[in-house]
């Protein structure tokens, strides 16, 4: 069988997911080891006998929503590759906004961790920005650190540390607990704030595929914030407190959220970040030193 043929079979049995066309061209050209246009430049080359029956393979896993990055151990995120498994959250692309809005922070001898980083995108791509950056610029001295609670999710946060040559040293821990002692100047995090109930607002194919994604990085108790509630509370304890922390939530949970800062930090200043869809996503707190 040809690829434009395959691709026009294949693409039939995924007709209940909703990227079926492109979902399929991702998946033959993993398998052919090319890319995409090589699809479109030679539609009529054969493919082997086991070219189609690992197409098929994925194409049917595919049909069982199982998301792409997965079927092909890759996801891109603010313009890199990162390597993804079951082990780690898929990175999203509302998320690049956290990293945006790390780059805009960031100053000269810094310290930065990211808490709960799970593939490790957030930092490894800030890291990279900020490395072409000071390369330019010959100033930016800082240094990054990252934590899990999932040591499964770690080893995929240290490959694709080590692909994109970043210097991070990592911890697995819960939540501050292995950086605690250290003086974090901002700290990022994009931990689970899914209620199970909520996927309302999800798309059909969306709600499946989070199936497959670990649960520890998606679900936070009934409201979505246990996990910054115990966060916020760590970091209140801190006897180094950041100057900035970047955080990732629910867009319904905006007023929750800065209710459960505000009791746990005085003298601060919540700046709110909408994504691409209008909705609050991103806070920037600034702490400003109290102690005189
Ligand atoms: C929503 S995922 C985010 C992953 C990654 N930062 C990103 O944005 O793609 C949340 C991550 O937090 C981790 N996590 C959950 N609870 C944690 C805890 N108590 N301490 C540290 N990490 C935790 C999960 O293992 C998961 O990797």
């Amino acid at each position: 069988m040809d690829i434009k043929t395959a691709l026009e079979k294949m693409v039939e049995k995924l007709k209940n997911t909703d990227s079926a066309e492109l979902d399929a061209e991702v998946l033959l050209a993993f398998i052919l080891g090319k890319n995409k246009e090589y699809l479109f430049t030679y539609p009529e080359k054969e493919l082997t006998k086991i070219q189609l029956s690992k197409f098929l393979n994925l194409i049917k896993k595919r049909a069982t929503g199982e998301p792409v990055a997965y079927l092909i151990g890759e996801k891109e995120f603010f313009g890199l590759k990162f390597f993804v498994n079951k082990n780690v959250l898929i990175p999203r692309p509302e998320t690049e906004l956290l990293v945006e809005e790390i780059l805009k922070v960031a100053k000269d001898n810094m310290t930065i961790a990211d808490i709960g980083t799970g593939s490790g995108a957030i930092l490894i791509a800030g890291y990279k920005s900020m490395s072409s950056y000071s390369a330019k610029k010959r100033s930016l001295r800082l240094e990054f650190m990252a934590t899990d609670i999932s040591k499964k999710a770690l080893a995929v946060a240290k490959k694709n540390a080590e692909f994109h040559k970043a210097n991070i040293k990592f911890f697995q821990g819960d939540l501050l607990e292995p950086v605690k002692n250290k003086q974090i100047d901002i700290m990022t995090a994009n931990l689970p704030y899914l209620e199970k109930k909520d996927k309302k607002n999800l798309r059909f194919s969306e709600e499946i595929g989070l199936k497959f994604e670990p649960k520890q990085a998606l679900y936070s108790g009934k409201d979505g914030l246990d996990a910054y509630r115990e966060f916020f509370k760590q970091v209140a304890k801190l006897s180094y407190q950041p100057k900035f922390i970047l955080i990732e939530f629910g867009y319904k949970q905006t007023a929750k959220l800065e209710k459960i800062i505000r009791s746990n930090l005085n003298k601060i200043k919540i700046h709110l970040k909408k994504d691409l869809g209008g909705f609050d996503r991103v806070m920037v707190i600034e702490l400003f030193d109290d102690s005189y």
